[in-house]
């Protein structure tokens, strides 16, 4: 049985698809992945792959990308892929039947929240969409922190803000405000793959705690 982690976030530019590249790039190496782009037309983890296959860099992992318009289409997919080890879902930015689809398929759901409080209102979305879930199985959802800055006074507050209004445990992982990681999304490349030590370290930190979760040796 694949363990599926879902990228959820109903705010746009949240970092979605930073995380689930980051994911399903470096889970391709500890076993069969495959990343599902749930938000079509835009497509962004399909070209992050195209970059990658295209790049002839010989990245070592077993990755493949699809895509599903809709949340009927993502079930069938995510069947058809039952012998796989890891499952990656590119969520929508929006509350929608792909979202919540998202939310029941995946073992491990995780909520970016970045740089501002507008982030962490639309994180109260989807503690609601989360609620309704939690009616038809159990969910096992971690907010992760991204863009962090920590020692700011906005990530102090937000960190406070986000204790007091959401109640969602975050990962002990963070990923910073790294240029590492935008190039890293052009490039088809995981921040993992860069130079930058600080994005490696990251990452690897995130794939160490998603398999915890997982429960994945
Ligand atoms: N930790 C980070 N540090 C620096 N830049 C980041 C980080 N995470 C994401 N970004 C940048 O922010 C932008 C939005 O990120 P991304 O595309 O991953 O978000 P998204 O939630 O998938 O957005 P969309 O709603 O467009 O699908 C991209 O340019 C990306 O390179
Ligand atoms: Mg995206």
């Amino acid at each position: 049985m694949p363990k599926t982690i879902g990228v959820i976030q109903v705010k746009g530019g949240t970092g979605r698809s930073t995380i689930a590249t980051n994911l399903a790039g470096e889970l391709s190496k500890h076993g069969s992945t495959v990343l599902i782009d749930c938000d079509m037309p835009q497509g962004t983890s399909a070209s992050w792959f195209v970059v990658r296959e295209e790049s002839k860099r010989n990245l070592f992992g077993s990755l493949k990308v699809d895509t599903a318009i809709n949340h009927r289409e993502l079930v069938i997919k995510v069947e058809q892929y039952a012998d796989t080890d890891y499952i990656v879902l590119d969520g929508p930015p929006r509350i929608a039947e792909m979202t919540r689809a998202a939310l029941v398929l995946a073992d491990l759901c995780l909520v970016p929240v970045g740089a501002s409080k507008a982030e962490i209102w639309a994180t109260s979305d989807i503690l609601e969409l989360i609620k309704e879930a939690r009616q038809v199985k159990p969910i096992n959802a971690r907010m992760l922190w991204t863009r962090h800055r920590p020692h700011t006074k906005l990530a102090q507050e937000l960190t406070e803000l986000a204790t007091k209004e959401l109640g969602l445990t975050a990962l002990k992982s963070t990923l910073g405000m790294r240029v590492a990681y935008m190039e890293a999304l052009g490039d088809g490349l995981t921040g993992a793959e860069m130079p930058d030590p600080h994005a490696r370290t990251e990452i690897e930190n995130l794939i160490n705690e998603a398999k915890v979760l997982l429960k994945k040796k």
